[in-house]
């Protein structure tokens, strides 16, 4: 069955980024002029997905109005005869439809994903994670569709990460199936270095099937009091395989301050209009 529908969960704190993030959703931070969740609306539209469904919380209202309609700000750009931003500000609020649901109280990525059940009813779904920006040549998400037409299972992105960081992500358990696909024998949130099952950490990226649901449903809180997508896919594993992927391009921790600049900068350099001008700022700088 095909992919259609896309989760996109944006309802966390944002501590990571605080004090901006006290007001300012985390998903809105902009890297250049466009804010992380567009990456990861347009990842999903790139990948064939046709419904996207993004998990807010309170504070969030900012992006429920960015891919809204402005009627005002289109009839100002008309009255200036800004006609390229006005074409452009129509196509953003035309990209897809794009749905809202709150998540009433933050007990984790997996407790958001439940809150999608009704919405992706019984078809495989994708699940993106705006903080990760990933920038490739073909859409991590399109990679991944690939990996799961030909098993037909759940699939879940991972990159090598270094030891001392195994304790920011969810680490595989993997047996190698061929040069870039892991079949996962098992998942940990967050290990210390030293119980680390591998170096492959799994990344904001995840096609799933729709019995993870189920499985959420009955997963108990874990790592931080919270209830963890990474314990309800080791449940899942009671019951079909699961295949990690690791995808060509680079990931982005653009939730932290050092991945966002990271990405500002990798980003800002591939524009035509600023790279050359930053480069040569960049090279003064240092
Ligand atoms: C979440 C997941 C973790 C995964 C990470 C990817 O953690 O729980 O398994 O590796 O996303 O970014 P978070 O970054 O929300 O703490």
């Amino acid at each position: 069955m095909k992919v259609r529908k896309a989760v996109i969960t944006a309802a966390g704190w944002g501590t990571r980024f605080l004090p901006i993030t006290r007001s300012q959703p985390k998903e809105m931070l902009p890297v250049v002029n466009k804010p992380l969740i567009q990456y990861s609306v347009e990842e999903a539209i790139n990948s064939g997905i046709e419904q996207i469904i993004v998990i807010t919380a309170l504070g969030k209202r900012a992006i429920e109005d960015y891919f809204d309609r402005s009627f005002e700000l289109e009839y100002f750009l008309e009255q200036k005869r800004e006609t390229k931003l006005l074409q452009e500000m129509r196509e953003l609020s035309s990209l897809i439809d794009v749905c809202y649901i709150r998540q009433k109280e933050q007990l984790g990525l997996g407790h958001a994903i439940l809150t999608a059940k009704n919405f992706v009813a019984d078809e495989p779904f994708a699940v993106l994670l705006p903080d990760d920006l990933i920038d490739s040549r073909v859409p991590a998400l399109k990679q991944m569709v690939e990996v799961y037409e030909q098993y037909g299972t759940s699939v879940i992105a991972i990159k090598r990460v270094s030891s001392q960081n195994t304790v920011k992500y969810g680490i595989i358990e993997p047996k190698r199936v061929s040069a870039k696909i892991y079949q996962v024998l098992g998942l940990t949130e967050k290990p210390k270095p030293q119980e680390a099952p591998s170096n492959l950490g799994v990344v904001g990226r995840y096609i799933l099937m729709p019995q993870i649901f189920d499985v959420l449903e009955v997963t108990p809180p874990g790592k931080n009091q919270e209830i963890q997508l990474t314990d309800a896919l080791q449940l899942l594993l009671q019951q079909q395989t699961i295949y990690a992927y690791e995808f060509d391009g680079v990931r982005y921790d653009a939730g932290t301050p050092l991945g966002w600049l990271e990405a500002t900068i990798a980003f800002a350099l591939k524009q035509p209009d600023i790279g050359r001008e930053l480069r040569e700022y960049l090279r003064q700088l240092l």
